[in-house]
């Protein structure tokens, strides 16, 4: 039977990018999975301190992340869904890897080398600089290979910026297996999610396990389309919010940057900032009509880039309309959110021991 495992960071409320790039999909994996198919869904909050985190600003996007899981239509009966600092595994896991995981291949990883190459997108890191940079930040990868080792995952949907770090959780396997000379660890295959579209799978996520046919699309930036749409992006108009109000949503997509030619087409190319509102406005089209086609519908009706935003507008907002409401909703439902995280976090320690079992016995612990 599949094991699907995937996380998300509690670093503030999810965006589009997050929303269209994995958490759909995960949802569409829930709904599609066949009934022997384990689903686990961490929110790793030992990834998130990588960087400085006020702790009180963790909890509570701990408690909003779980939250949104659940209003995106994650449902605890079917899936685990849990913090990963409460399952010990991951953290013991991420210890015994680091101990058969190469440093120059985590040397080489782009997120590592963006951290060193470049500060703020504007100019290299000095030698001082450099050694201040933290170790957490470095092995980051290896915790998670861990967590998807130690639940034995088969498929982890992932959008397209993790591809690398599902690369080296394979090498890893390899690492371990040749080490302890056996099969004591599976590699797991990556799902990216061809969104967004309005029906994410072209692809069979479980039963077939090919890749997508569609080439996998990232959400960029509303203010700087050349750049992914991120959480930690300074400006906050760069993303949309899951819970974000109408008008909110209205006055991001109204201040998107796009290009001085009044129309719509869609050129990835020639108009990153027009094509990445036909990416959004596809994701949220029931039709299913692809960022493509629409935008050839559009260039033909010859509409204007004011027409064109409010009607992204109404798509996005019509969209994210239940999630919002959800949210709210669990958010302050009294004790839910902890009940749900305690049942769950009981259910992945015992998932996890299984493999701990094998882990340790290879070893000699
Ligand atoms: P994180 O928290 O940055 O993002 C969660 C998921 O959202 C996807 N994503 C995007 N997809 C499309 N367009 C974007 N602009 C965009 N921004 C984010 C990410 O690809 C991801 O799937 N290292 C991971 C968390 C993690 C994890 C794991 C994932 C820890 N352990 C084990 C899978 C398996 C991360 O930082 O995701």
């Amino acid at each position: 039977p599949h094991v699907i495992f995937s996380g998300i960071q509690p670093t503030g409320i999810p965006h589009l990018g997050n929303y269209l790039g994995a958490l759909q999909n995960w949802v569409s994996l829930q709904n599609s999975a066949a009934p022997d198919t384990k689903l686990l869904y961490s929110i790793v909050d030992l990834h998130a301190i990588t960087v400085p985190q006020d702790p009180g600003a963790l909890r509570r996007w701990k408690r909003e992340a779980l939250a949104t899981l659940l209003a995106v239509g994650l449902r605890e009966e079917r899936c685990i869904l849990f913090f990963q600092s409460e399952v010990q595994a991951h953290a013991e896991l991420m210890w015994i890897l680091s101990c058969t995981a190469s440093m120059g291949y985590l040397s080489r990883m782009t997120q590592w080398k963006s951290k060193l190459s470049l500060s703020d997108h504007t100019s290299p890191l000095d030698e001082s600089s450099k050694s201040k940079l933290k170790l957490g930040l470095f092995s980051y990868p290896v915790l998670q290979a861990a967590d998807i080792l130690v639940h034995r995952a088969t498929h982890v949907p992932v959008g397209e910026d993790q591809s690398q770090h599902l690369e080296f959780a394979r090498e890893c396997v390899t690492n371990f297996n040749h080490t302890y000379n056996g099969n004591f660890l599976v590699a797991p295959q990556t799902l990216l999610c061809t969104s967004p579209s309005p029906s994410p799978f072209l692809f069979c996520p479980v039963n077939k396990t090919n890749l997508p046919s569609a080439p996998t699309k990232r959400i960029m930036s509303l203010t700087d389309p050349l750049s992914k749409m991120s959480k930690s992006a300074p400006n906050p108009l760069s993303r949309i919010l899951i819970t974000d109000s109408p008008s909110t949503i209205k006055k991001k997509l109204t201040s998107a940057l796009t290009d001085n030619s009044n129309s719509v087409s869609y050129s990835p190319s020639l108009r990153p900032g027009v094509t990445n509102l036909l990416h959004l406005l596809s994701a949220f089209d029931p039709s299913g009509k692809s960022a493509e086609e629409i935008g050839g519908e559009l260039e033909r009706s010859g509409m204007g880039l004011g027409a064109f935003k409010a009607l992204v507008t109404d798509a996005v907002v019509e969209g994210l309309k239940g999630v919002r409401g959800e949210f709210e909703r669990v958010v302050r439902e009294e004790g839910f959110l902890e009940g749900v995280a305690r049942r769950g976090a009981e259910r992945a320690r015992e998932s996890a021991e299984g493999t701990m079992g094998v882990v340790r016995g290879a070893v000699g612990l």
